[in-house]
């Protein structure tokens, strides 16, 4: 299962697709490539609802099946999907390999099965409670050229439809209407759910779990970090610190930034609709099953992430890294900086560098002269392992 190179987003061929299949699905007439003034007000007005998770009368979508509406569904499909899909092309580019047998669950339109037909998967299955939203997807997803395998699955109560083992289990954006944190021993349901997950991964297999980068679900999703990693469960990404999560114990977020193309349409929408949002930010969490190891860093040197954008301070642009020891800070005592740690004036928030000879306090790193900064893994790519078979 070796990886191919990473796909591009494709976003000029996908646009068109999506709102024709948005103008099929709302049978409304009108030109296969754009909206008119009114269907936009109405699908700016449904993404607020939806980012909301609120209806007109400000009641919680939650424990609801808001994709039987279809102004919500279709919202959807033009804005959030374009979203979710870009998500899943960035992260599944951090597993170690191609996955062949891919589940979505609570997979909606099907955005992530998507994004793992195009990093390769051969078998992807679509569950989801809601059959249109999957139908929708897989119509997308068949126009682009792709067939995918839609089952419905209300996965809470019946028994998984889909037989046999996965490369890849995704569960995006949807931990929060499985297990509303509003409802009696809602943390207990949701491990003991995920914990059923990880038992259905082939021996190299991955759980992927993405979500908002809000505090209150970047929080949860670094909670369940702990909870996975005291009962053995490797993290194969985001983090390669196999202590308590660092953020957490000091309150703060973690989260994921990556950069997003924005077709014309979707800015539109989010000009409309006041969404400033400038870069794909989530949670997300890649672990593997409780009897593999943890991704196999070189013995003896020093690994970090970087989980801050450049923060200005008095002492310079300073970055804050989680890595094989912990939690550091990173900044340079040099005003240029030679071949050996120019990569300083390039480093993105996520990316998994490796620093050697800088000068330590603690927990803080300086660049000095001989200092040298290099980037281990990339953004969307996986760590280097030693014994990694690549
Ligand atoms: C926010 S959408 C996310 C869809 C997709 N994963 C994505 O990221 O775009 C949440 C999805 O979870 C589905 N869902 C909610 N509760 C469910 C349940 N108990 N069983 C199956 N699907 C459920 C909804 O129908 C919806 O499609």
């Amino acid at each position: 299962m070796k990886r191919k190179k990473a796909p591009t987003a494709d976003l000029e061929t996908i646009m068109p697709i999506l709102i024709g299949a948005w103008r099929r699905f709302r049978q409304i007439p009108g030109p296969p490539d754009r909206l008119q003034t009114r269907e936009f007000r109405s699908v700016v007005d449904a993404v607020l609802k939806l980012q909301a998770k609120t209806d007109e009368k400000g009641q919680s979508l939650i424990g609801t099946d808001y994709f039987s509406n279809p102004e919500l569904l279709g919202a959807y499909l033009l804005y959030f999907w374009v979203l979710h899909y870009q998500e899943g092309l960035s992260v599944i580019g951090e597993l170690p390999f191609t996955p062949r047998r891919v589940l979505d669950i609570c997979s909606g339109g099907a955005p992530f099965a998507f994004a793992a037909q195009q990093h390769g998967a051969l078998e992807v299955y679509a569950t989801d409670q809601n059959v249109r939203a999957l139908e929708l997807g897989a119509q997308v997803i068949g126009r682009y050229g792709n067939s995918l395998a839609v089952r419905k699955w209300t996965c809470l109560k019946e028994a998984c439809p889909v037989e046999g083992t996965f490369d890849l289990i995704i569960l995006g954006h949807a931990l929060d209407e499985l297990f509303p944190d509003n409802q009696k021993g809602w943390r207990d349901q949701q491990n003991t759910f995920i914990q059923k997950l990880l038992n259905r991964l082939t021996p190299q297999g991955c759980l992927l779990i993405v979500d908002s980068s809000q505090e209150v679900m970047n929080h949860r999703i670094l909670q369940l970090r702990d909870t996975l990693v005291a009962a053995g469960v490797p993290v194969q990404a985001p983090c390669v610190w196999k202590g308590d999560c660092v953020a957490l114990k000091a309150n703060s977020v973690c989260y994921a930034q990556r950069p997003m193309e924005k077709p014309y349409l979707l800015k539109e929408i989010q000009r409309a609709a006041g969404i400033n949002l400038g870069s794909l930010k989530m949670s997300y969490l890649i672990v593997r099953r409780p009897d593999a190891a943890w991704p196999q860093l070189p013995e003896g040197e020093k690994f970090y992430r970087i989980i801050s954008p450049p923060v200005e301070t008095h002492h310079g642009t300073r970055y804050y890294l989680c890595g094989t020891d912990g939690k550091k800070n990173l900044g340079t005592r040099l005003k240029l900086h030679p071949a050996s740690s120019k990569a300083f004036e390039y480093l993105k928030r996520g990316e998994l560098i490796k620093i050697t000879n800088a000068l330590e306090q603690h927990h803080i790193y300086d660049i000095v002269e001989g200092t040298q900064i290099t980037i281990e893994a990339a953004l969307g790519k996986p760590v280097k392992e030693v014994y990694h078979d690549d």
